[in-house]
Parts: C-alpha cells; sequence; structure tokens
C-alpha cells in the first residue's frame, strides 16, 4: 500500500518537474509553404519557398512551451538579415518584421527557452537556418518529381522527405478533408544535437478523404 503511494508520488513528481528542468528528447525543424499559409492569412509577402515557422524542442511524455521569457533583440545587422531571409514574418513588411521581431520573439519564447540547456539564443537561431539550409524541402520534392502548381498523394510527400532525411516527416494541411486540402506545412524531427532526423513523437499527417491527392500551390 504504502509502496504504490510512494511509487505514485514519485511519477507524479517526476512527470510534473520535468518540463521545469526543459529536458527535451527532440526538437522540430517546422517549415511553412507560404503560398497556402497566406490564403488564410492576410500576408505581406509571399516567397516560392519554403521558410522557417518555428525549431520546437519536444518530448515523447509532456510537451514543452513557454519555458521562459527571457527573448532579447538580435542586434547583429547581417544576422537579422540572414534571419528574416529564411525566417520570415510573413504577414509584415521586412523592415516592420525586422524592427519589432515579434514573430522571432513570439516562437524564441514559446519554443526556444526550452531548450537553453543546450542551445543559446544565438545557437538556437543559427540552428534553425542551418536545418533548413541542410534540408532544402523545395529542392528535396523537385528531386522526386513534386512541383509547386500540382496535386500530390500524401504518401508521395512523405516518402520524398524520408528518403531525404530517413525519417517520415509531420504534414499539415488546410483545407475541407472532403473537398480540396493543401499542402501547409512540413515538419522534421531530430535528435537533440540534430545530427540526424528521427521519427516524430505525434505524428502528424493530412487526411484527405478517399486518400484524395493534395494541393501544393503555386
Ligand atoms: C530555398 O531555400 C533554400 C534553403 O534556405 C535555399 O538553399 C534555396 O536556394 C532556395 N530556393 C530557391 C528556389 O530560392
Amino acid at each position: 500500500m504504502l509502496r504504490s503511494q510512494l511509487m505514485s508520488v514519485f511519477f507524479i513528481l517526476f512527470f510534473a518537474l520535468s518540463p521545469v528542468y526543459g529536458a527535451f528528447d527532440q526538437i522540430q525543424l517546422v517549415l511553412t509553404w507560404p503560398p497556402t499559409y497566406c490564403h488564410e492569412k492576410h500576408c505581406n509577402r509571399i516567397p516560392r519557398n519554403f521558410t522557417i515557422h518555428g525549431l520546437w524542442p519536444d518530448n515523447q511524455h509532456v510537451m514543452l512551451n513557454n519555458c521562459a521569457k527571457t527573448f532579447q533583440k538580435i542586434t547583429n545587422v547581417r544576422k537579422i538579415k540572414e534571419l528574416d531571409d529564411r525566417w520570415p514574418d510573413l504577414q509584415k513588411s521586412k523592415s516592420e518584421a525586422t524592427r519589432t521581431q515579434s514573430f522571432w520573439q513570439y516562437e524564441y519564447n514559446k519554443h526556444g527557452t526550452c531548450c537553453t540547456e543546450r542551445y543559446d539564443r544565438q545557437a538556437y537561431f543559427d540552428l534553425a537556418q542551418n536545418l533548413k539550409d541542410k534540408y532544402d524541402a523545395l529542392q528535396i520534392l523537385k528531386n522526386h518529381g513534386i512541383i509547386p502548381g500540382k496535386s500530390y498523394a500524401v504518401d508521395k510527400i512523405e516518402e520524398a522527405i524520408r528518403d531525404a532525411t530517413q525519417a517520415y516527416p509531420n504534414l499539415n494541411c488546410i483545407g475541407d478533408p472532403q473537398k480540396t486540402m493543401e499542402l501547409k506545412e512540413i515538419g522534421i524531427c531530430f535528435v537533440p544535437d540534430a545530427t540526424k532526423a528521427t521519427a516524430c513523437h505525434r505524428r502528424r499527417t493530412c487526411n484527405p478523404i478517399n486518400n484524395k491527392e493534395i494541393d501544393f500551390p503555386l
């Protein structure tokens, strides 16, 4: 009796405390396809390339979110420009986005602060960019004959990414599963040191009815 009570206390404490320590066991690069994103949101600019939505540390047992509010603005002009090229706030002009840095602030406070034991602020933003450059999703899809302006089977897109990363990605679509769905995001999960991709803990995909193809709009 006592023993099982002690065990429950142990487990409750273990799970309650783990987010405090911010221990993450994988990290997901989430890429946005701007033409789809901008079908839902009013955009200021619509690059025809994947852009970074975020880099999300995660834990198999607990979702990690909002570990601190410690974002500080990036001041290095070259770093700002490189970041805006890959991680633009599509709803804002370049000048407003880089002045307010509100998208980077939001993402950093919500996600980046949950992996500070391994990545400080600069390392976090650098890692997101390096991974995006290393896994050029537009090129990977193109290599498999998948180009914007057409529709494709969900598993064809998943296999193309898996072929390049050795792990299945997460996919996120907008639209009505009964009618048309559009590819909005691709998530690639990595081991904590980001040396290789790994299966995502909470697998997401698009489920159009009757396995219909999903649009990859221009
Ligand atoms: C798309 O982004 C990747 C990665 O950041 C970059 O290397 C590539 O040149 C871009 N492709 C185009 C067509 O702009």
